[in-house]
C-alpha cells in the first residue's frame, strides 16, 4: 500500500489548469486499489499571500467542492483543511528548528517576495517548512506535484533526513512524483494558465459567463474563409486537452478546411465543456449551495487526518522530550 499525499493552496477558485494538471491526475492515482490518498487544502499556506478571510473561506470550500465534484472517494481516502488539524503548525515549529536558514532562500521565495514590494513576510520564508510538516506528518510515500514544487520536495527530504540523522528513523522520507508529462494548459492569453496571470478559465461558471470568458481567448486574424493552423491556436489546444481523440481530429479537419471561424471554434469549446463537465458542474454547485454537507465531508476527513497526524507528532514529541 502506497500513501499518496498532495495539497492545493486556497488562494483562488480552482480553474481548468488546476483541474487538468493536478486534480484529475491525483484522483486517477487515488482510484488505484493499492494506493491510499491524502489530499488537503493548504489554507494556512494561502495566508502567506491572501489576507482576506471571506475570500479564503470561499476558495477553501470551492477547492473541496472541486475534489468531490470530480469524484474523489472520501470513504477510501482523506480530504481535509490543513488549518483544522493543529498538528501541522506544531510539527512546522519542530521542523523549523532543523532547517538551516540558507535552505530557504529558494527561487520561489525570491520570486514571491519580489512581488511584495518590500513587504515580504516570515511566513513566505518558512513556507517550505510548513509544507514539509504537511508531508511528514502522514508518513507519505509519494507526493505528486508539478515541476514548480520540486525544490520544496527536496527541502522536505533534506529536513526529514536531517531529523532522522539526529534521532533515528522517526520520519518517513517521501519521494516526489514530478509530473513531467503534463502539458502546460494555456490561459486565455496563451501563457500558462494561472491565477497570478489572471488568464484562467473557471469551468464552474454559469453557462453564459463561461462563454464570455471563452470569447476572450486570443486568436490570430486569419479570416473566416481561410484554412487555419490548429496547432498554433489556443482554442484548439484547450479543446484537445478535454476532447476525445476523435473529437479533436474532427475539429482539426474543420480548421484545415477553411470556412470555419474562431468564433465557431469557441462555440464548440463551450459546448464541449458544458457536456464533458456536466456532472462535475452540477455536483460543484450542489456542494457550494449546501455548505453544511461539504462541512460534513471535510469534518470526516479532519477526524481521520487528526488521528494519523497525532501519531507521528507523538513519535516526534517523544524523541524531543516533549512527551
Ligand atoms: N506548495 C504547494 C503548491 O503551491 C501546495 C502545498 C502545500 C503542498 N503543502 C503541500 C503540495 C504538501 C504537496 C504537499 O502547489
Amino acid at each position: 500500500m502506497s500513501r499518496i499525499l498532495t495539497g492545493i493552496q486556497s488562494s483562488g477558485r480552482p480553474h481548468l489548469g488546476n483541474i487538468l494538471g493536478a486534480i484529475l491526475p491525483a484522483i486517477q492515482l487515488s482510484n488505484q486499489p493499492e494506493n491510499e490518498s491524502f489530499f488537503f487544502i493548504a489554507d494556512l499556506h494561502s495566508l502567506t499571500s491572501l489576507k482576506d478571510g471571506e475570500k479564503r473561506k470561499e476558495y477553501t470550500y470551492a477547492i473541496a467542492a472541486a475534489w468531490l465534484a470530480f469524484g474523489f472517494d472520501t470513504e477510501k481516502n482523506v480530504l481535509w483543511r490543513q488549518s483544522r488539524v493543529a498538528a501541522h503548525t506544531e510539527m512546522a515549529w519542530f521542523l523549523n528548528c532543523y532547517t538551516p536558514m540558507n535552505w530557504l532562500y529558494t527561487g520561489a521565495f525570491e520570486e514571491k517576495s519580489s512581488r511584495t514590494e518590500g513587504n515580504s513576510n516570515v511566513g513566505l520564508f518558512t513556507y517550505p517548512v510548513l509544507q514539509a510538516a504537511d508531508i511528514l506528518l502522514y508518513d507519505a510515500n509519494y507526493v505528486p506535484v508539478g515541476k514548480d514544487q520540486q525544490q520544496h520536495l527536496e527541502i522536505t527530504r533534506d529536513i526529514a533526513n536531517s531529523f532522522n540523522h539526529q534521532h533515528g528513523e522517526v520520519l518517513v522520507v517521501p519521494e516526489a512524483k514530478i509530473r513531467e508529462d503534463v502539458m502546460v494548459i494555456p490561459g486565455v492569453d496563451g501563457a500558462k494558465m494561472s491565477k497570478s496571470y489572471n488568464n484562467y478559465i473557471d469551468i464552474f461558471l454559469p453557462d453564459k459567463e463561461l462563454l464570455k470568458v471563452i470569447k476572450t481567448i486570443k486568436t490570430d486574424s486569419t479570416p473566416l474563409e481561410a484554412p487555419k493552423n490548429p496547432d498554433a491556436d489556443i482554442v484548439f489546444k484547450l479543446y484537445s486537452q478535454i476532447a476525445t481523440v476523435e473529437q479533436t481530429e474532427a475539429l482539426r479537419q474543420k480548421y484545415l478546411a477553411g470556412g470555419f471561424g474562431y468564433g465557431h471554434a469557441k462555440q464548440e469549446l463551450h459546448e464541449l465543456m458544458l457536456a464533458s463537465f456536466a456532472e462535475p458542474r452540477q455536483k460543484f454547485n450542489y456542494y457550494m449551495e449546501n455548505l453544511p454537507e461539504l462541512d460534513k465531508e471535510l469534518q470526516k476527513g479532519e477526524e481521520k487526518a487528526h488521528d494519523i497526524a497525532n501519531r507521528t507528532l507523538n513519535r516526534v514529541r517523544n524523541v524531543l522530550g516533549f512527551d
